[in-house]
């Protein structure tokens, strides 16, 4: 086994999953504004530090991506936050993307940037205790999205940033994310998220990328959310698994699949179902941002000091994951 497929099942086995707390500080500012705290250094360090000193850290979260303030803080009792995170024996990892922005030749679409400068960035980062990282690339659907230029060009920058990554002794998480924005069917989000998916792993091929050591981040296959259909979570996992035994190779050790705008709930119950059916050999877990922080946040805007509340909101809900990811949760353990 190599060192980096040792670093991938350390974050993913055992039902552990991965805390995305890698929010931009624009993205951080909506979260914080829409519960009325105020976005500060300060308070952005505050709500994340009692994510990370909760109890469910060492038995759910093998791994947390940061942004690059949170990976240079100190928490209030001084030590780093690579050295909190660690010391509950889960892996540090760091967003190193820096953005999607208008892609020239098809401006209505993104290519995400960051590529200049990230191999000195990347051995910085790893001096910091970065173990693993995440770059996303940003499709949407609509009758004539994602282009081709789309999807060539962000698989070109996904797999080169992910050669990078390895170069410098670290697991990259490749994500390539289908917006669930839009009126499209669960059946145009398979046949794009498959198209998608099939190019980024053509482009990894190219760049000699150890696929062992390496994680996707995929999104689930869903309609639109502004489409009438409803699909059960049987349905959405039936889905999600062909999307993913016909474009992934077998090499590629785990899956950790982002929320997208789900609620919490569904987030939870589309992966437990997903690990009740799924017949590869594929780790299939979570790699959530807001299904893991939504209710956390909101109970911690009532008053930021309440840190043993907050974090047993947060424990429920990484419990929660952690059993759908070995397909054991259900309602009434939900509800219990
Ligand atoms: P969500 O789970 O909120 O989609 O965030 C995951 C993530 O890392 C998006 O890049």
């Amino acid at each position: 086994m190599s060192d980096l497929n040792k670093i991938a099942i350390q974050i993913l086995s055992n039902g552990k999953g991965i805390l995305a707390a890698d929010e931009s500080t624009a993205t951080m500012t909506k979260r914080l504004e829409s519960v009325n705290i105020d976005s500060n250094e300060h308070n952005r360090l505050i709500f994340r530090q009692t994510l990370f000193t909760s109890l469910s850290m060492k038995e759910c979260i093998g791994g947390v991506i940061l942004y690059d303030e949170t990976i240079r803080q100190r928490s209030t009792n001084g030590k780093t936050i690579p050295e909190i995170i660690n010391s509950n024996g889960s892996l540090t990892g760091i967003k190193v993307d820096t953005g999607a922005k208008a892609l020239a030749g098809s401006k209505d679409e993104k290519i995400t940037e960051g590529l200049d400068g990230l191999r000195e960035r990347l051995n910085d980062y790893y001096k910091l205790g970065a173990r693993f990282t995440k770059w996303r690339g940003v499709y949407s659907i609509t009758n004539k999205y994602p282009s081709n230029l789309s999807k060539s060009a962000n698989a070109h920058a996904l797999a080169r940033y992910a050669a990078l990554v390895q170069e410098a002794g670290m697991v990259p998480i490749i994500e390539p994310e289908v917006l669930m924005d839009g009126n499209h069917s669960a059946k145009d989000c398979l046949k794009k998220t498959s198209e998608v998916l099939k190019k980024c792993y053509e482009e990894l091929e190219l760049n000699n990328v150890d696929l062992k050591g390496t994680i996707l981040k995929p999104n689930m296959i869903l309609p639109g959310t502004n489409s009438d259909e409803k699909l059960s979570d049987k349905e959405v996992a039936e889905m999600t698994l062909e999307c993913l035994k016909n474009n992934v190779p077998s090499s590629v050790p785990g899956i950790a699949f982002l929320s997208g705008g789900q609620t919490e709930i569904e987030a939870t119950a589309n992966l437990n179902q997903i690990n009740i059916k799924n017949d590869t050999d594929f780790i299939m877990t979570y790699s959530y941002g807001r299904a893991l922080q939504q209710s956390a946040l909101k109970y911690w805007s009532k008053d930021i000091n309440n840190i043993v509340g907050t974090q047993e909101i947060f424990d429920h809900r990484a419990k929660m994951c952690t059993l759908a990811a070995q397909g054991k949760w259900s309602e009434s353990l939900e509800n219990s």
